[in-house]
């Protein structure tokens, strides 16, 4: 098998890669019905300026034209923590809210997220499965790439076949979003709501989007990997033929000596 990834996009900065890649997605936007399968989303810092640029590209359509795409608007995004209300300013349901949902006016219940607050995770987390495998799966899928290598929230080690679940945080990834917490990552939720390697490998397309020194580590890690591990979550990635590495010059930066 070779090594990861069959396509590779560079760009010098993370705001031309963003626009970029929300060029690609305008133009598949475009071409859209309703009952396609729904949009993979994620959420994270590296989101912020795609998401942005999107906002500004289809803000420039026609009024009638950005109509339609709402109306048949499908998104379940990747995951959610677990324990905070929908309404937190801190939940992945706000962050999306803030960045796509409110600017383009989209319904909440067309952008969908699993639901951190249930009691039941489990049956939270088997209910938002089986949602997504009634619309058919996902079709163009968002990623960002955790510190330590994680795909949505599948924390290594992970297996390719595991589905929707409830999951713990590891200590890297609580200390890696602890931005949001206030900076302690003992105030980030100790678990989450993920799609699994299972839902994400059934996509039908995936951009995988790296950007910013902090990153360069682990992407060499990545582009390093000619096998899945699964103490790699993202190296599972080898196993689809349809992905799309986004990455920027200090993300793909090497070492300094
Ligand atoms: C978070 C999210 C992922 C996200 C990744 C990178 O923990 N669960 O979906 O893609 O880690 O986050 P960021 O873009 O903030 O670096």
């Amino acid at each position: 098998m070779s090594g990861f990834p069959h396509q590779l996009e560079q760009r010098s900065t993370a705001e031309a890669l963003c626009d970029a890649l929300a060029e690609r997605l305008e133009d598949q936007l475009r071409a859209r019905r309703c009952g396609d399968r729904p949009l993979g989303l994620a959420t994270g810092r590296t989101m912020e300026p795609l998401y942005a640029a999107l906002v500004r590209r289809l803000h420039g359509w026609r009024t009638d034209e950005l109509a339609a795409l709402k109306a048949c608007w499908s998104s379940f995004n990747l995951d959610e923590y677990r324990g905070l209300a929908a309404s937190d300013p801190r939940s992945y349901r706000r962050f999306m809210a803030e960045q796509l949902g409110g600017p383009l006016q989209i319904p909440d219940a067309a952008l969908r997220l699993p639901d951190g607050s249930a009691a039941d995770g489990d049956g939270a987390a088997a209910a938002y499965g089986a949602a997504l495998a009634r619309c058919g799966g996902i079709g163009v899928q968002l990623l960002g790439l955790g510190s330590n290598g994680h795909v949505g929230f599948n924390e290594p080690p992970c297996e390719a076949d595991l589905p929707c679940r409830v999951v713990s945080l590891s200590s890297a990834t609580r200390q890696q979003n602890a931005g949001m917490f206030g900076g302690d990552p003992a105030a980030v939720p100790s678990s989450a709501i993920t799609l699994g390697l299972r839902e994400i490998l059934a996509a039908e397309e995936i951009h995988l989007v790296v950007t910013g020194a902090a990153k360069a580590a682990i992407l060499r890690r990545l582009l390093a990997a000619t096998q899945p591990d699964p103490q790699l979550p993202a190296s599972w990635l080898l196993r689809h033929s349809r992905v799309w590495l986004w990455a920027d010059a200090a993300a793909l930066a090497p070492p300094l000596a």
